[in-house]
């Protein structure tokens, strides 16, 4: 296999006019070359090649794409003996499956800070066990807070003594280098010399998934004001912290077993839980809650339970994580703890079973939760109401999957003593200003192999033309803005309707409008598209072109060209293109991409009208079935008439 890089050098080296100039003779035509298409006969030249976006396009047969492209198309050769074609024409050394030397760099890098951290923890948990200082004031402590030694064990708890360097000095002399020291911030550099992070802290190691130091949090001992009270390992190449959970790695077992995470804020809770005996639990370790932190769970858990803290900060942490957590999809619960209490102090004064009888009983539903909290503070106030239940379905709008929305809207409606179809209007309005994208990004290389040779099938229900234009406009126009107006259900504090206005990318509102109706791309190759811009969106990057040129899969690459060329070829310059284009279009350009997808609907729901009727026809002879067949039909004649109007198409054709 030939490296990423080496692939990229050659996607930036290749030129496509050099490329293409040894097989056909180009001449300039404006900023574009032009010349007879190598893939058909042809007396005039509609060859295009466009040196600025690097790709080709024949206007008479259709053909294009990069430089790649051309040599597979050109010299009949596979992907990657058309990389080797053009590596041989450029002097590009491949480099075969071996990682860079970079890479390699980097990762002996990252493999020392581990050996490093992984070094620390041991003296450290040695100094607490061993050494007088340790025993005496870190054991001490450890053993006050109710810790036993088996718990101080599992987790790897420790001691750094309150000495200036005695660790950096120790490390220094068994030869492990200043640089990773310093780099894993165990050290601290400065003027006056190096010097130990953590002295005079109780140490508690943070592992990975794998179960080695990435980092450590060190508490101090004395009740000072003035300093933090916990200290953490900084960022690194090995700590992350947006992406690390305290606790997963003793978790994970139990919490496949147990298919429930609970969620904590600190350290101590997380160990204090699992000395009771409960060891599906991670903290977040005092950051606000991050979708990688969520999407590190949902690898071994879809339902999550949030324990927090009565106060109120504790209570605002929590609602901006439950919604977080149904966007991405999973479920949650929330336990509050009594005023003044945290897991730690709590399953510290209880027994195991007590603490368990309170986690299983106190367990809420997000939503019985968020209600019970705040309606109390506004039942005789309408104003503050309505603003509760547009929070509250502001929440349920978040999860992507439409039938437990409708369910909680159900019971949304029954807890409110709200109309279901007023719930169900605001909930629209929600979703549709969520620009949030709900597909999990999508694995480009496992996608592939589904995409080459798979044959679609052609009825005259086929919605191709209608996803070709879907993606087109998705590719051609995703990042532009568009602007919708309406008007609100739920009046204001002045009692007003006011008119709103939604914006979204285009790209945003393709992907709610498909995944709100669970409409599916049936073309393989669309629907790739679409699955990348969505992992796009979801890392918020811009949706660009040259993304979909150097996909490692021809025909996706070259159907990328083929979408996004025309406009490509009246200019060389894309930006310069799109600053004409995009005003162009710009007054159409929402209605271009409503109806698009429009289209896409009407087509769908004439095809389920069809198999509706043949059902029908079959159910002739069963009369419930049939009345039931009947009853859907009404439906989807109802629907197709809103997307008619919708389309300004004659319904009564
Ligand atoms: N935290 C931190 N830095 C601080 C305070 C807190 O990194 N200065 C993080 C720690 O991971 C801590 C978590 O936030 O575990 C929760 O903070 P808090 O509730 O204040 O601490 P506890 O875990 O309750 O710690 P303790 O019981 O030791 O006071
Ligand atoms: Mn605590």
């Amino acid at each position: 296999m030939i490296s990423k890089e080496t692939i990229d050098k050659i996607f930036d080296t290749a030129r496509i006019d050099e490329v293409v100039g040894e097989f056909v003779n180009l001449k300039k035509r404006g900023v574009n070359l032009i010349g007879l298409c190598p893939f058909h006969n042809e007396k005039t030249p509609s060859f295009n090649v466009n040196p600025a976006r690097n790709i080709y396009k024949c206007f008479g047969c259709g053909k294009g794409g990069t430089s790649v492209n051309f040599i597979i198309e050109h010299e009949h050769l596979s992907y990657p003996d058309a990389l080797r074609y053009l590596a041989k024409k450029y002097n590009i050394e491949i480099e075969e499956e071996q990682i860079s030397p970079e890479l390699e760099i980097l990762r002996d890098e990252k493999e020392s800070m581990l050996l490093v951290n992984g070094f620390a923890q041991k003296y450290f948990s040695d100094t607490l066990i061993n050494t007088e200082d340790g025993k005496a004031i870190g054991l001490t402590y450890f053993k006050e807070r109710g810790f036993s030694r088996e718990t101080i064990e599992k987790f790897q708890l420790g001691y750094s003594s309150d000495q200036w360097d005695a660790f950096t000095k120790h490390a220094l002399k068994q030869e492990y280098k200043e640089e990773f020291l310093v780099k894993t911030g165990l050290t601290i550099k400065s003027e006056r010399g190096l010097f130990d992070r953590f002295k005079g802290r109780v140490m508690f190691p943070i592992h990975n998934l794998a179960g080695r130091v990435i980092a450590f949090g060190g508490r101090i001992l004395k009740k000072d004001e003035k300093t933090a009270k916990y200290l953490n390992s900084p960022e690194s190449e090995v700590y992350h912290k947006s992406q690390v959970l305290y606790g997963i790695f003793f978790a994970k077992k139990a919490i496949v077993e147990k298919d429930n995470c609970f969620l904590t804020e600190g350290y101590t809770d997380v160990i204090s839980l699992h000395q009771a005996g409960i060891e599906n639990v991670v903290a977040s370790s005092g950051t606000a809650l991050t979708v990688e932190q969520i999407r590190l769970i949902s690898r071994y858990t879809k339902n999550i339970t949030v324990l927090y803290d009565a106060d109120p900060a504790g209570i605002k942490a929590s609602l901006r994580g439950i919604d977080m957590i149904l966007e991405e999809g999973l479920n949650v619960k929330v336990v509050l703890f009594p005023q003044g209490e945290d897991p730690d102090s709590f399953s510290r004064s209880h027994s195991s079973s007590e603490v368990l009888e309170f986690l299983r009983s106190q367990s809420k539903d997000f939503m019985v939760f968020k209600t019970g909290l705040l309606l109390g503070e506004v039942a005789n106030d309408p104003i503050a109401k309505a603003g509760l239940i547009r929070d509250v379905v502001e929440s349920i709008s978040k999860i992507p999957d439409a039938i437990t929305r409708s369910v909680y809207i159900k019971q949304c409606s029954q807890m409110m003593e709200i109309d279901e179809q007023v719930l169900l209007n605001e909930l629209n309005k929600s979703r549709k200003s969520s620009l949030k994208r709900i597909i999990p990004p999508s694995d480009v290389e496992e996608l592939m192999p589904d995409i080459i040779g798979v044959p679609q099938p052609a009825t005259h229900f086929d919605t191709e033309s209608q996803e070709r234009e879907i993606i087109r406009l998705l590719l051609n126009f995703g990042n532009e803005q568009i602007h919708f107006y309406d008007e609100t259900e739920i009046p204001d504090s002045d009692g007003k309707k006011e008119t709103v206005t939604h914006t979204y990318t285009v790209a945003g509102f393709i992907t709610e409008e498909l995944v709100r109706d669970e409409l599916r791309i049936a073309d393989l190759r669309y629907k790739f598209f679409f699955d990348e811009s969505c992992a796009l969106l979801s890392r918020e990057a811009a949706i660009t072109p040259e993304h979909f040129y150097k996909i490692e899969n021809p025909e996706i690459s070259s159907l990328a060209v083929e979408l996004l060329s025309p406009k490509y070829f009246l200019s060389g310059n894309w930006n310069e293109m799109h600053k004409i284009i995009v005003p162009l279009e710009e007054s159409n350009l929402r209605d271009a991409v409503e109806k698009a997808v429009y289209h896409l609907k009407n087509k769908m729901v004439m095809k389920m009208i069809d198999d509706n009727q043949h059902l029908l026809k079959e159910a002739y002879t069963n009369g419930e079935e049939y009345l039931h067949l009947l009853e859907y039909q009404k439906k989807l004649d109802e629907v197709k008439k809103q997307i008619s109007k919708t389309l300004g198409i004659d319904v009564l054709r």
